[in-house]
């Protein structure tokens, strides 16, 4: 856990399905039309009027995000992000993962959310290297918060103990960094 002004950060091993938060980030494709892993996790459990919503929405660019309605997850939004495939880090891999943090925290600001709940966007069948990928979300979570000021709670929601470990190594990182500066 940490705190960052008037927020808390905490990573959790949960399904991203079952959180009751204001809304839950998909890890999803430019089509925003389902696949599988996280996307089709969150399509399965929110019915087949998220993807009704969906497909009025004309896709979604990488490093973009779109927000909808959260139907029967106990969620109230789903914000639809796009991550980058993993090619190396040549293409502009990091930018774009970053920019997938940011917009997602600017529609939840912009929807009057006071929490969300990110899956490591990109980790799985975009093989983005898991250890630089939590070190983009936290700090990127991090920088964005001052210009989302009503979000109160960010949760990491991670599949298995190894991710959460990652996100518990950076948190302490980013303590030990603010306890020196
Ligand atoms: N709750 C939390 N985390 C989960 C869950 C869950 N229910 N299910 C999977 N994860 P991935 P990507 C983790 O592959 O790499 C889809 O087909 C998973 O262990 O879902 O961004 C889309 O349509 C991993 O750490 O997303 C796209 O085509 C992380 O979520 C493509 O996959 C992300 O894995 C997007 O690939």
């Amino acid at each position: 856990m940490l705190a960052i002004g008037h927020c808390t950060l905490e990573a959790q091993v949960v399904d991203i399905t079952t959180l009751d938060v204001g809304a839950i980030v998909n890890a999803a494709n430019t089509s925003l039309l389902g696949g599988g892993g996280v996307d089709g996790a969150i399509h399965r459990a929110a019915g087949r009027e998220l993807l009704r919503e969906c497909e009025t929405l004309n896709g979604c660019a990488t490093g973009d995000a779109k927000i909808t309605r959260g139907y029967k997850l106990p969620a109230r939004h789903v914000i639809h992000a796009v991550g980058p495939v993993w090619h190396g880090g040549g293409r502009g891999e990091a930018e774009l993962l970053a920019s997938c943090y940011r917009r997602s925290l600017e529609l939840a600001q912009h929807a009057h959310l006071k929490s969300i709940a990110f899956p490591a966007i990109s980790c799985g069948v975009y093989h983005y290297p898991p250890d630089d990928a939590v070190h983009i979300a936290v700090s990127t979570v991090i920088d964005t918060l001052p210009h989302a000021r009503g979000i109160e709670r960010v949760i990491f929601a991670c599949f298995d103990d190894q991710m959460f470990r990652r996100y518990e190594a950076k948190f302490k990182a980013e303590l030990e960094a603010k306890r020196k500066s």
